[in-house]
């Protein structure tokens, strides 16, 4: 089976990688990224050298660059590529514009000229909007109110629209937050980790009572997996875990495993538009596909710690921006 993993050196794609390679044998796995500030090779370090693993750098919103790979044929997409940062898309929307939406257009083209038999489309449960209270189903209305989530809602309708006009396969995934080791320094956890390890202070944002769902990697990549293989094409999954918890309670639990007191914590002006609660009802994957989550919050948190604690070189290369010479110095110069 040969399977495109689009954002393939970002933290989530990267990961699944991982979980590809050492899940199944008989496996040809591409990976491609654009190498943006948050696309490190140096995650797939350790398969860089397995024959069943192919690095190729492109962007996904460069026709060419997909067609010229889709071309020879695939049996699975996975496209995690993204802009993802919610902060960023305020700081300048473009990017998210620019890969969210046009990116993924083209990788529907490419699905419905070359007929991919699947496409696994990975999306947000900030589609919903903030739910202040109950849960969003896969039925709910979206009401982005971010410049990221509007760029994801857009995608994810016209990934709708493409199933339903052009029959391509396509199949929606949203999914509440992420966490676990190798994820981009910029994110709530690894922020607040490697703040914490560098005896700084963390920035919680208003009064860090909003309410986030978090999955830890391995569960999400366990997700995908079930859904690549028995989901319904044209059809939209929720991942959730309904593990829900205000900001303060993953600061106090960060502040706990890593030896700080309270005076760690800065209060900082809101972010803008903040939205203030996500929960995502995931019965349908639960009960279609008999997924469950495997990974408790408290553990997940434990191991993440762990990681970055005992992964300082892959931080401080992260950090600086030198991993972004690792491409150059591995794939271009072999
Ligand atoms: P984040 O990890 O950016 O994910 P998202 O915004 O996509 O949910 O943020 C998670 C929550 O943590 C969100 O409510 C914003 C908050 N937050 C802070 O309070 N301080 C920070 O420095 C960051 C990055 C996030």
């Amino acid at each position: 089976m040969k399977i495109l993993v689009t954002g393939g050196a970002g933290f989530m794609g990267s990961t699944m990688i991982h979980y590809l390679l050492k899940n199944y044998d008989d496996v040809q796995v591409i990976s491609f990224d654009a190498l943006t500030y948050a696309g490190n090779l140096e995650s797939l370090s350790d398969v860089q050298d397995d024959s069943r693993y192919t690095f190729v750098k492109g962007n996904i919103a460069d026709p060419q660059a997909i067609e010229a790979i889709v071309s020879k044929g695939v049996d699975l997409i996975i496209n995690y590529a993204a802009e993802t940062h919610v902060d960023r898309s305020i700081l300048d929307p473009r990017a998210f514009i620019d890969t969210n939406i046009y990116g993924v257009y083209t990788l529907l083209e490419a699905v419905k000229k070359f007929n991919v038999p699947r496409f696994i489309h990975i999306s947000t449960d900030e589609v919903y909007g903030a739910v202040m209270e109950g849960e969003s189903d896969e039925h709910s209305a979206f009401e982005p109110r971010s410049p990221y989530s509007a760029s994801k809602a857009a995608a994810d309708h016209l990934c709708h629209a493409y199933h339903v006009t052009f029959g391509v396969p396509v199949i929606m995934t949203h999914s509440v937050n992420f966490f676990g080791p190798f994820q981009f320094p910029e994110k709530l956890i690894p922020l607040f980790t490697c703040n914490l390890m560098d005896g700084k202070r963390v920035p919680v944002y208003g009064d860090g009572m909003q309410i986030r769902e978090w999955i830890y990697t391995l569960d999400h990549c366990r997700a995908i997996d079930l859904i690549a293989q028995k989901g319904n094409v044209g059809e939209a999954y929720n991942i959730g875990t309904g593990h829900r918890v205000p900001n303060l309670e993953i600061t106090h639990k960060l502040l706990e495993l890593l030896g700080c007191d309270e005076s760690h914590i800065e209060y900082v002006k809101d972010r803008a538009g903040h939205d203030r609660r996500y929960a995502l009802n995931s019965q349908k994957l639960r009960t279609e596909l008999g997924w469950e989550p495997a990974t408790s919050f408290e553990d997940g948190l434990a191991k993440t710690v762990e990681w970055y604690k005992t992964n300082q070189t892959w931080l401080n290369r992260c950090r600086s921006g030198a991993y972004q010479q690792y491409y150059e110095q591995q794939y271009l110069l072999r």
